[in-house]
This record gives C-alpha cells, structure tokens and sequence, in this order.
C-alpha cells in the first residue's frame, strides 16, 4: 500500500514536534566521542518504496552509526552464507539482557543468540567471507553503503575513540573463541566490528537503510539491490527479537514494527512495503536506545496505522 505524501510529510512533522517536547535520558558516556556530541539535536525521516524523502529537524548531521551497523553485517553474512547459517551459528533469539552482557554469553554456552547484540555482532564480523582484515572490511562498508545508496565513511575520530576503550568487547570477543564462536582471529572481528560502529550517518541516510529493508531488499533511491528478497523477512525477524534489546518486546507491544538503535542516538523502523523511518537524538535512556527517537517512530507508526499487528 503506498501512502499519500502528504500524510507522511505532516507525521514527519508532527513527530519532530513531539519528540522536542520529550525530555530526559543522557548522552552515552562509555564512548568518550559521543558524549561531546550536541544533545538537543534532533532529526526525523521517513523514505517511502518510491524514493520520496520526508524530512524534519537535524536530518543532515553525521552521527556514529553504532549498533544500527549490526543489521547492515548480519545481512552480509545473509546474503554470502543464508540466514539459517546465520541462526545456526549465532542465533534468532532474544536475550533479555543488556546489549553488551557478559552473563547472557555464559548462560548459553557462549552462543550469543542474536546477530544485534555485541557478542553476535562480534560473531557476525568473523562470519564473513573474505580473504583478510581489509577485505573483511571493506564488504561490510560496502553494505551499509548499498543501503544508504550513499558514500558512508569511517569517522577516524570515532574510530579512534571506541578502539581505545572497548575493553569489555574485547573480552566478549576472547570468550566467543574460547568456545568456539568467533570464525576468524578474535582481535581482527573485534577491530572490524568497532569500525562498523564508527561510521558516520545521517538521520537520512538510516531512512534510506530502513526504506531498503521496506522496499524488500532495494534502494529505492538508487534502484540497487542490497540484499536477497528471501533475506528481508529474517533480517526484520531479529530486528524484532533484539533491535532495542532488553526493551524489544515493549516496543513491539507499543510500535509493533522492526527496530534497531544505536548509542550513537539514531534509531531506524520498517514498516514492509510501506517505509523506512529513522530519527536521531543522542540522550539515550538505561537500555541505550534514543529517548526522543523513540517517540517520533512511535508517533508516525501511530498517526499512520503502520503496527503490524493492527491498530
Ligand atoms: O560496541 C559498542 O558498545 C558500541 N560500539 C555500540 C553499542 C550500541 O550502539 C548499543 N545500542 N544501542
């Protein structure tokens, strides 16, 4: 179902006027970068199938993608391995934990569950095929930038910041081989993963990655294909599962549309077949997901009737 424009324009609106009055949350502090980003920014778009860009606030600023760029590896390794690999060999399970626990690894044999949290993205890193580090790189920015339809790059700065203090991942990533679930040298999947999450985005580029994923697979700004037709409806699955972690099944109870948060304070939903929405303000709450970004899609997916499980 296509929508009429103009109602996706004014829910654009009216979400990035009702996110401005949402208040609290803080910026995260654990990445010495993000913590100096300005915390009254805030940016709302939606992408429709058709490649029309709705747009309202702070939509072109670059922020760090963090963890929206598990969606972008876990569909590389989709696409190079198929999505019951992906299951086998990370899982399609909520954990009902923290996004960075430790203790959720040690509950399930150090089997991470979900491609979305950081040991299954850390896991997801060392899936891929490729034939070094650089290489390994290389393709999983290839990805986030076939679904942007844009040329996204490292943010040395961030970069640089996250690889200095990501001790904890680091020990994530020595427990996965411990048991046997990194596939390739612990160090280089922690290197690359860290540098998926230190790419900068804008609140429109997410719209466009999200819009991909709604449009089955095809940037509907460039008309490329990103990912199999058959991978989508997996890739949404653990979206749903573990997109804003511990706090997924609320959102699914209130949103009920696909998600994926970053610390960075970008969120992204689809809503299949029918759009791509992102928005971005950097205060998160407890569970790292963006306190303002949170209401402009749960207003749109309201003012819409975008729920997929009904109104
Ligand atoms: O590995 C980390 O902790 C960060 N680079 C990404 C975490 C993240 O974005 C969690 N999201 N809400």
């Amino acid at each position: 179902m296509d929508f009429d424009h103009a109602a996706v324009a004014d829910a654009v609106q009216s979400a990035h006027a009702t996110a401005l009055q949402a208040s609290g949350g803080a910026n995260a502090a654990y990445i010495p970068f993000l913590a100096k980003v300005p915390a009254q920014l805030c940016g709302v778009c939606a992408v429709t199938p058709d490649g029309k860009v709705f747009e309202a606030g702070d939509t072109r600023f670059g922020f760090a993608i963090e963890s929206i760029s598990k969606v972008f590896t876990m569909a590389l390794v989709m696409e190079q391995c198929g999505a019951e690999e992906v299951r086998a060999k990370i899982g399609a399970r909520p954990t009902g934990l923290p996004f960075n626990s430790v203790l959720a690894l040690e509950l399930h044999g150090t089997k991470p569950l979900s491609p979305l949290v950081n040991a299954g993205a850390i896991a997801a890193a060392s899936l891929v095929q490729a034939s070094g580090r650089e290489d390994r790189w290389a393709k999983i920015l290839e990805m986030q930038r076939l679904f942007a339809g844009a040329p996204i790059a490292l943010s040395p700065e961030i970069n640089e910041s996250e690889q200095t203090t990501n001790l904890h991942n680091r020990a994530i990533a020595w427990l996965l081989a411990s048991a046997g679930n990194c596939f390739c040298d612990p160090l280089e999947a922690l290197d690359v993963y860290t540098r998926q999450c230190s790419t900068l985005v804008t609140c429109a580029n997410l719209a466009t990655m999200a819009a991909t994923l709604a449009n089955h697979g095809v940037n509907p700004l460039t008309g490329i294909s990103a990912v199999k037709r058959q991978n989508v409806p997996r890739i949404l699955a653990e979206m749903t599962m573990e997109g804003l972690y511990d706090t997924s099944g609320d959102w699914a109870f209130e949103v009920g549309l696909p998600g994926k948060s970053g610390v960075g304070g970008g969120i992204m939903a689809v809503a299949p077949g029918q759009l791509g929405i992102a928005a971005f303000a950097p205060p998160l709450d407890s569970f790292g997901n963006s306190v303002r970004g949170q209401v402009a899609i749960a207003n749109i997916a309201k003012r819409l009737s975008l729920n997929l499980y009904g109104d």
